[in-house]
Formats: C-alpha cells, sequence, structure tokens
C-alpha cells in the first residue's frame, strides 16, 4: 500500500491546520473528486480563488498554451503579451482613475506593496486598519491583521506605525447599520486625533467586504465617510478587494456597492483561478512615486499566471457570471434566511453576491458558538459539501461557491446544510 495516502502525512509542517484530511484526484467545476472516490461539492473554492469553477476548460486550455510559449518571462527583463492583455482587459473592469498596474504573487504581498507605496507616495509613515482586519501573514502584513491573535502571537515584535479602529460590524455592536457607520466613523476621527496626526498617515486601509474577520458589508455611508476623511486630511484610501473582487460580491469588484473610487486597489485570489497571481492597481501618478526598482520580484506577473488571469475575465464576461452570481446568490441567501427562522442559533444572514456568512450565537455570545460550526462543517463534510468557517471566534460559515455554480447545486447545498442542522443542533 502507498504510505502516502495514510500515514497521517507526517512530513507536512503541521503549520498547516488541517481542516479536512481527503486527498484530492482531480477537480472539476463545483466538485472535487477524492483519491478513496468520494465526490465533494465545493463551496470553498479554495479560500475564494477558483471563481470560475475547478479547471475552467478555458483558462486550462490558456494555462496550457502559454505554457508551451514562455513560462517564466521575469517582468524586469522580458515584457510579455500575457500581462498586456491582461492590463487590457483589467482596464476595462476598474475604474477609469485607476490605469498602472503592478503584480506580484500572493495577497500578502500585494498588501506589502500596497502600504510600500502609500508611503512612498505621501511621505508618510503611519497605516491605518480596522478591528477583524485580515490582510496576509508575512513579517509586514500580520501588523495589519487583526482578525485573530494567533496570526500574530510569538511573531513579535510587529512592525510599527499601525493604528487599528473599529469595523462598522452593525450585528456583533447590536446596532443598525447607519448606528455603527456613524459610529466607526467617530472612532477613526478620534484615532486622527489621538493617536496618529493626519500628516503621519499614510493610508487607511480596508477590506471592501470584511472577509476572514465574519463576511461583513460596510455600510455604504461608512466607505463614503472614509473616502472623505482621505480626501480632506491628504490620507491615500487602499481598498483591499482580494477576497471581495473578481466578481465574488457580484461586480467585477466589491468596491462598485458603494460607489467609492480608492486610491489603491490589492487584489488576487480570483485573478487567476487558481494560479499565484496577485497586484496593486492605482493611478500611474501615484505609481510613479515608486523609484524605479525600488520594488518588484523575481515572478510577479508570471507569464503563465497572467494568461489564465486573461482566461478568467473574458471567461466570466462571456459566460455572464457576474449574473449568475448575483441570481444564485439570492437564491442561496434565501435559503439560509429560510433556515434562520427555523434556527435561532443562526443570529445573521449577510453578504453580497456569492460571498455570504451565516453568524452563529450560542446565548447572545459567539465565541460559545465555535463548537457547534466546527461540529457542522465537519458533519457537511461528511455529506460531501464542503464548507469554511470565519470570524475570531470561527463562528460564521462562510458560503463561497463558484460564480459559475448552478441552482441544482445550490440546491443540493442548502439541502445537505439543512440535514446536518438537523442532526447537529438540538
Ligand atoms: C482580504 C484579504 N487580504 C489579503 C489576504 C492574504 O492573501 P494571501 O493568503 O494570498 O497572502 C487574504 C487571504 O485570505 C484576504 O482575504
Amino acid at each position: 500500500m502507498n504510505t502516502l495516502y495514510t500515514d497521517n502525512f507526517p512530513h507536512m509542517s503541521p503549520v498547516w491546520g488541517r481542516i479536512f484530511n481527503f486527498v484530492a484526484e482531480r477537480a472539476e467545476g463545483s466538485y472535487i473528486y477524492t483519491t478513496d472516490g468520494k465526490k465533494l461539492l465545493d463551496f470553498t473554492c479554495g479560500i475564494g480563488v477558483t471563481n470560475t469553477g475547478h479547471c475552467h476548460p478555458k483558462v486550462v486550455e490558456a494555462v496550457r498554451e502559454q505554457a508551451g510559449n514562455f513560462l517564466h518571462a521575469q517582468a524586469n527583463i522580458v515584457i510579455h503579451k500575457p500581462m498586456l492583455q491582461l492590463i487590457e482587459e483589467l482596464r476595462k473592469i476598474t475604474p477609469p482613475s485607476i490605469d498602472g498596474f503592478f503584480f506580484s504573487n500572493s495577497g500578502a504581498e500585494a498588501l506589502e506593496g500596497a502600504i510600500k507605496l502609500a508611503r512612498v507616495a505621501t511621505g508618510r509613515q503611519n497605516v491605518i486598519v480596522f478591528s477583524g482586519s485580515f490582510h496576509g501573514r508575512t513579517a509586514g502584513t500580520m501588523a495589519l491583521t487583526t482578525s485573530k491573535t494567533i496570526y500574530r502571537a510569538g511573531f513579535g515584535p510587529l512592525p510599527s506605525g499601525v493604528f487599528v479602529s473599529p469595523f462598522p460590524y452593525a450585528f456583533r455592536l447590536s446596532m443598525t447599520e447607519e448606528q455603527a457607520s456613524e459610529y466607526a466613523l467617530e472612532q477613526l476621527e478620534y484615532l486622527l486625533a489621538s493617536q496618529t496626526a493626519p500628516k503621519e498617515t499614510a493610508a487607511i486601509l480596508v477590506e471592501s467586504i470584511l472577509g476572514e474577520g465574519g463576511y461583513v458589508v460596510p455600510p455604504t455611508s461608512f466607505m463614503k465617510g472614509l473616502r472623505e476623511i482621505c480626501d480632506k486630511h491628504g490620507i491615500l484610501l487602499i481598498f483591499d478587494e482580494v477576497q471581495s473582487g473578481f466578481g465574488r460580491a457580484g461586480k467585477w469588484f466589491a468596491l462598485e456597492h458603494f460607489d467609492v473610487v480608492p486610491d489603491i486597489i490589492s487584489a488576487a485570489k480570483g485573478i487567476a483561478s487558481g494560479l499565484p497571481l496577485s497586484g496593486v492597481f492605482s493611478s500611474l501618478g501615484i505609481m510613479k512615486r515608486w523609484d524605479v526598482g525600488s520594488h518588484g520580484g523575481t515572478y510577479g506577473g508570471n507569464a503563465v499566471a497572467c494568461a489564465a488571469g486573461v482566461a478568467t475575465i473574458r471567461a466570466m464576461r462571456d459566460e455572464k457570471m457576474l449574473e449568475n452570481t448575483n441570481e444564485r446568490g439570492i437564491q442561496l441567501m434565501t435559503g439560509l434566511r429560510k433556515l434562520q427562522e427555523e434556527y435561532p442559533q443562526i443570529g445573521d444572514v449577510r453578504g453580497k453576491g456569492l460571498m455570504i456568512g451565516t453568524e452563529f450565537i450560542v446565548d447572545n455570545k459567539p465565541e460559545k458558538a465555535k463548537p457547534m460550526v466546527k461540529e457542522i462543517i465537519h458533519a457537511a463534510e461528511e455529506n460531501n459539501l464542503l464548507l469554511l468557517s470565519c470570524g475570531t471566534y470561527d463562528n460564521t460559515i462562510r458560503w463561497i461557491p463558484p460564480l459559475n455554480v448552478t441552482s441544482e447545486q445550490i440546491n443540493d447545498g442548502l439541502k445537505i446544510f439543512e440535514d446536518v442542522l438537523k442532526t447537529t443542533i438540538q
């Protein structure tokens, strides 16, 4: 027998806290097929990455073709066609003021770049982030990440110059959206008056929709308020669209929901359907403040990854995936809200497009719901549905199926979830 698949993987670093233990053979569309013959409905998309479904034929074809043409065309040395095509496609889906594009490999790397850019462009040092934020786990980005202490504990000292303001998390604050917005903006003004002077503040960094921190959509008034505060003080506004971008929230970028244009966008995950690619998008005026060669990387904007990015955007457009995201999102939200009526442990159902969270609470306490959510996720896997949790207390289930998921697959997922709730919640 091949011990590779049976010995509990002793040589994989245990730092990968594994949620599931199956070994994947292959994947197609909304399904993963395991080595022991299971077919799993995948509503995790590799944490919101495979937005066009697993192994979308057009993406696979583009990858195959590009792999035969040029694998690694290092960006300082070779200008390659897929990067130029990707920029052309991105210009059609980003706000017109965003006309400068830099590519890297991971979400965290994009955030590192965005912060460096904001600092050098403003000549200021400090950055404001929001509670519950997740921006990565590199030495720099862990200081920006406040969703869980596990991402920081033991790794100090953290880089300085990062200040944290409350996110308008209406449900957790027991406020209306507008009250939460007003409160969060007031606290931000207070931070600027008490801890980080505007003249020392380079950027305000916010996830367009809070991801790992609990799938919370900020009120439009809050996002507009951030823009106003930034404009007033010459602070740059950075929207982290790593998780919420590329159609996930029913628009090309979630920022379109708020009608607010940031100065810098960080993007990754869904950009290339699974190939490692990320980006910092801004105006050329801001991009020109970077000294030539002061930022970069060996692999950033890899030719095969860029080809996958081009194919991803075209497939999403040609196959009307945004429309599907909005329709399936309503279907999923409606189904989940129906279940919420039966199960008071589901405290909140929220989201945009196919970025939906169901927050569980017990005795009005999020931390008490953590074991329940863990049990639900394991029971769902036993019933061939893959789900993920999020939130500081891991008490929210995030629903992130592929954007071309079918109506039948959404119904299958809801049915499994309902059956699981029946057996796990007494
Ligand atoms: C909003 C957001 N920003 C940044 C990151 C970091 O991306 P990566 O894991 O590719 O470094 C993530 C990852 O989940 C994310 O959700």
